[in-house]
């Protein structure tokens, strides 16, 4: 066919006029029967604050040698899926890590295997929850919001409790032998909390999390990037008053959240602006905002390693076409509303799939950028944890934990 041809090329979709033309030639078969991927939706594209393409992508440092496809590994092969945050306890026992099936799992080693550690939500049961290798697929999406579907993990150093940053049920705790996991926030300024995403814990007790959009849950989180709407936030849970404040609003897709070493300061990326954020928490700059670094894709969770440094996981990659979109969210709504499958439309947008982890210091210098460059080994990432000599990378929509020897 002549339009996917056209499409194919992703040049094309690099010149504003072209495209326009290519899209008012598309109203002649635009959807009228609401068949367009977003029409079920009230769909409000806005223009976003993205930094610009070719700025970042100049100054992003290569893996020419694409060492996360050369040195990394799969492993658990069908034995995990979707695990999205890879946590491990006081006692160095784990990964424990939450799947697609809505059950927090841990790794007790090759002789007793994984366990289910923890679910979120009485609602869960086997039966309807637990699909294996399906639990990926969109074969789980009518369950999950039944199910939860658990995502940041993080232990507290002191007692060995579980927190959880549930897409569903919000922030919750389980003590350190698992079981049915307590809700402690599920409400904010008298809302549901729709899309809880990471968390992290300040010395001071503060659960710091992130929740994702006001508007769309972890299902639809395709919206949030498609229209770059900014009704994420970041809020803090108090634990001696049981109450849930909000620290930041207005934030594009808020994912994953980190406090520094020396808990002066959090960092938090923004996915569908690519970059990574900083929210100071003392001193003169105290509640203040900074920039940290743009990024070349869209990154989810963030980690620290023992030296204060922070693994960013992005998937990859922001292309020019995106850019034009981008730019010009009337574009984006025609062109969204075309009667063409996801798929292809992302195709027609140059998005290549790969995948991209970096360590960076806490100014934003690049220390480190490890890449896949085909998504051969490793696709959809999702944390990057540094443990024991290895990155242990999650992802959310595979079936496997991959690692890779490190330093
Ligand atoms: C990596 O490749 C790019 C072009 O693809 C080149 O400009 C750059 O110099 C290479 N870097 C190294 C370290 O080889
Ligand atoms: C699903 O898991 C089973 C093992 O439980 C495995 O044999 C099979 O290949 C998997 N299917 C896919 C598509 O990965
Ligand atoms: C069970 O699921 C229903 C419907 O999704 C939800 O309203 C309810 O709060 C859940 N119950 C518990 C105990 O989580
Ligand atoms: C803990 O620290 C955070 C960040 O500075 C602050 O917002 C919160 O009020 C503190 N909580 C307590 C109990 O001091
Ligand atoms: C920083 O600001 C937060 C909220 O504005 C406040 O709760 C906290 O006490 C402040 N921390 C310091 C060390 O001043």
């Amino acid at each position: 066919m002549e339009k996917k041809n056209l499409l194919k090329d992703e040049t094309f979709l690099q010149h504003p006029y072209l495209v326009a033309i290519f899209l008012v030639l598309s109203f002649l078969v635009m959807d009228p029967f609401h068949l367009g991927p977003v029409s079920e939706h009230e769909f409000r594209p806005v223009k976003h604050n993205i930094a610009p393409y070719k700025q970042v992508m100049k100054n992003w440092p290569r893996d020419n040698m694409s060492r996360l496809a050369m040195h990394g590994k799969l492993e658990f092969e069908n034995e995990v899926f979707g695990p999205e945050s890879l946590e491990f306890d006081n006692m160095g026992r784990g990964p424990y890590t939450g799947l697609a099936d809505g059950r927090v799992v841990r790794w007790m080693g090759e002789e007793l295997g994984w366990e289910t550690f923890a679910v979120v939500t009485s609602n869960w049961t086997e039966k309807i929850c637990v699909r294996g290798n399906d639990s990926t697929t969109y074969k789980q999406w009518k369950h999950e919001k039944r199910c939860g579907r658990p995502l940041g993990l993080r232990f507290d150093k002191e007692n060995g409790d579980l927190y959880i940053a549930d897409a569903y049920y919000g922030l919750l705790k389980v003590g350190p032998n698992g079981g049915l996991a307590t809700p402690l926030s599920t409400h904010v300024a008298g809302k549901p909390i729709l899309f809880a995403n990471d968390l992290d814990i300040h010395n001071n007790g503060s659960i710091f999390f992130t929740d994702t959009s006001k508007r769309y849950n972890r299902v639809a989180h395709f919206f949030i990037l498609l229209e770059g709407e900014a009704t994420g936030r970041l809020l803090r849970y108090d634990p001696p008053t049981k109450t849930t404040h909000v620290v930041l609003e207005g934030l594009a897709f808020p994912n994953g959240v980190q406090i520094s070493k020396d808990q002066s300061f959090l960092v938090f990326t923004e996915t569908t602006n690519c970059r990574l954020m900083k929210l100071w928490m003392e001193g003169p700059k105290n509640g203040t905002v900074e920039h940290v670094a743009d990024l070349p894709g869209f990154p989810d969770n963030v980690r620290m390693n023992e030296k204060g440094q922070f693994w960013v996981a992005i998937d990859c990659c922001r292309t020019g076409a995106q850019e034009v979109l981008s730019n010009n969210p009337w574009l984006r709504s025609i062109y969204f509303r075309l009667p063409i499958r996801m798929i292809y439309l992302a195709k027609a947008m140059g998005m290549k799939m790969y995948t991209v982890i970096t360590r960076l210091d806490d100014k934003g210098n690049i220390l480190e950028v490890l890449e896949d460059r085909e998504g051969k080994v490793m696709k959809l990432v999702s944390e990057v944890k540094e443990m024991n000599g290895k990155l242990w990378i999650g992802t959310v929509a595979h079936n496997h934990i991959s690692t890779l020897p490190y330093p």
